[in-house]
């Protein structure tokens, strides 16, 4: 035993007896410790080790087909009442959810070692960081949480004998029998028997059934936005499903923006994004890509940490021509998820650059060719890379303080109606667009309806009542009024009768961020329409771009019935949270409502 701490001592105890595997392993977190696993990982079938001139030091995992993205019907959030989960939580009740676990977890991990995993989220010395232990029968679990998190050693001598931490209970549930031979891919194949569970008013997480992404690495979404966001809304903070940019000029100073984005809808690629040509001199360094820890600091500066080390990126449509930061830090040290194995023991997926291999192995381990009907890669095939390796890192992305929040942005996928950038006319109205965003269906998640309300693009992730979200940020609004950042909303996925995107986004998003960090310093002025402050054509940087003043105001203009419709719509959204929706919120749809009929 490595600590002293007694309550992380007797929880060890009391879960081995529980789970009753074979041995426990206390991670330290060293490269030694992670070549080990990753070897004995190649050795048991579950790794497999790339061709070291292409991708050094680089791993190919393959998922059961039955555990490919997060189980949105499986996440649970246990509370006293139903009224604190909300109406967009699958709430269950604690009492009985226990006796649920307890029978799930009963010998779970026999046939298999037990790894204590201690982690910080968020760097090791930031009073906004905190500890997590995560106990997993997965080695796959540990090597990733190894990436995505500041894990081993080091988190145990933060957490010392006397410090709190979040319990963080995993099991891909599936012991073994007495010479019964292990799979790659040991999970509970059946979606029924997947538990990812939330005890917000403990502050624990228990999660059965699941090895991939968000439902295994618990540091990610049950503990950095679940967990975490409820106890912001306790203490006064923001835990946020949000990248964090830093917009460098010519003249080396930096404006930094949170941007909200639902899953697979571009948080990375904006991230990382390489501005075009016309834009010399100026830089996109990146702080964070998926997760934001934000504390309004004692002048009411809006601080933000990324809580993570690591980024967990959607691979398929990743290029050199849409991110090539990314693509440089897939070189090494980099493990792949459901990706294709080309012939000559690199990675391939489709979107990557240049001409599909003849042949390659998909996700699945058949063989695949360009003629096949099925994807090579599974559309929410990942890599996991620690963030040191992006080239685009941002100097100041380890500060303990956090960097200042200047505006923040929210963005849905709608290839629909929905403009290209507009401005809040205010606080609360920037809170009424982030709680109405609509967003379309990604591979992020299974068992998703096509076109959803995701407000915050927090839908899956807010650890309380939705309502009360909106309401904490409005409360945050007020009481740090002089230091709240400016608020926008985009969207890059408008698209043409023939499906084509109109707007050509990745790096071109450039010409738009310029336009919103122009705006947040007061250097360009902007057009009112009934939906927000839009851009004057003239203030957007063009060169180098074909499109015209029509064309942009095509992208930007609503219709006036598309408008109302959606009026009608938010009213719908809006009436699910019955006595909990703000009345501020109600007020700004009111008053949206009498701009677009005041409108010719
Ligand atoms: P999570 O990790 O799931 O939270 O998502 P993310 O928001 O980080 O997703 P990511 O950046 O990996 O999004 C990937 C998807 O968005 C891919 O399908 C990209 O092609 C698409 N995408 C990203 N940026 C743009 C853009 O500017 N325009 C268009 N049309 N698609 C984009
Ligand atoms: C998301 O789905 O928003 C992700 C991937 O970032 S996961 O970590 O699996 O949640
Ligand atoms: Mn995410």
């Amino acid at each position: 035993m490595v600590t002293n701490n007694i309550v992380l001592k007797e929880w060890i105890s009391e879960i081995e007896e529980l789970c009753k595997p074979t041995n426990v392993y206390w991670c330290d977190g060293t490269q030694e410790e992670y070549d080990r696993l990753c070897e004995e990982m190649v050795n048991a079938g579950t790794f497999i080790r790339l061709n070291n001139d292409k991708r050094k030091n680089c791993f190919l995992a393959r998922s059961h087909p039955s555990d490919v993205a997060r189980v949105e019907d499986r996440t649970f959030i246990c509370t006293t009442s139903k009224e604190d989960a909300g109406p967009t939580n699958n709430w269950f009740d604690i009492g009985l959810m226990k006796t649920k676990l307890d029978t799930l977890f009963n010998g779970c991990m026999s046939g298999r070692t037990m790894y204590v995993i201690p982690f910080s989220m968020g760097p090791l010395n930031s009073p906004i960081s905190h500890i997590g232990i995560q106990i997993s029968d997965s080695p796959y679990v540990v090597v990733n949480q190894r990436i995505m998190t500041r894990m081993g050693k080091e988190a145990l001598d933060v957490l010392g004998d006397e410090g709190n931490f979040i319990k963080c209970m995993h099991s891909v549930g599936m012991p073994l029998e007495k010479n019964q031979k292990d799979i790659s891919w040991p999970c509970a194949a059946n979606p029924e028997d997947k538990y990812i569970v939330h005890f917000p008013e403990d502050r624990s997480i228990w999660s059965y059934g699941s090895g991939y992404g968000g439902n295994a690495l618990l540091g990610k979404k049950c503990f950095a936005l679940r967990i975490a966001s409820k106890m912001a809304n306790e203490e006064g903070w923001l835990a946020e499903h949000m990248l964090i940019l830093g917009l460098e000029n010519p003249k080396g100073e930096t404006t930094y923006i949170g941007a909200a984005f639902p899953s697979a809808c571009g948080k990375t690629n904006l991230a990382m994004m390489m501005p075009p040509e016309c834009f010399k001199g100026w830089k996109v360094k990146t702080v964070g890509d998926d997760i934001a820890w934000i504390k309004p600091s004692s002048d009411g500066t809006f601080r933000a940490i990324n809580p993570e080390a690591g980024f967990f990126g959607v691979a398929p449509g990743t290029s050199y021509s849409t991110n090539p930061n990314a693509m440089e830090m897939l070189k090494s040290n980099c493990i792949f998820t459901n990706v294709a194995l080309t012939d000559d023991g690199d990675i391939w997926w489709e979107g990557m650059d240049g001409e599909a291999p003849s042949h390659a192995i998909d996700w699945q381990g058949n063989d695949w060719s360009p003629n096949s009907k099925s994807k090579a890669a599974h559309p929410n095939a990942r890599f996991t890379v620690p963030s040191s390796l992006c080239p685009s890192l941002d100097k100041n992305w380890e500060k303990p303080e956090g960097v200042p929040i200047e505006a923040f942005i929210f963005g849905g996928r709608l290839s629909k109606t929905f403009p290209l950038v507009y401005e809040s006319y205010g606080w609360n109205h920037g809170i009424f667009m982030a709680a109405t965003m609509g967003s379309e269906a990604t591979a992020a998640s299974i068992n998703q309806a096509s076109i959803r309300r995701d407000p915050f693009a927090m839908l899956p992730f807010c650890g309380y009542n939705m309502a009360e979200h909106w309401k904490h940020w409005i409360d945050l609004g007020k009481k740090h009024h002089q230091k709240a950042p400016k608020i926008f909303r985009v969207n890059w996925f408008r698209k043409d009768s023939d499906g084509a995107f109109i707007w050509p986004g990745f790096g071109e998003n450039m010409r738009i961020l310029k336009w919103i960090v122009d705006r947040v310093k007061g250097e360009v002025s902007a057009k009112s329409n009934s939906f927000g402050l839009v851009p004057n054509f003239e203030d957007i940087n063009w060169t180098g771009l074909d499109f015209d003043s029509e064309k942009f105001n095509s992208l930007i203009e609503i219709p006036k019935t598309e408008g109302l419709k959606e009026i009608e719509e938010v009213k719908d959204h809006f009436d699910r949270f019955e006595n909990f929706l703000p009345k501020e919120l109600e007020d700004q749809r009111i008053e949206l409502e009498g701009r677009l009929l005041k409108e010719a």
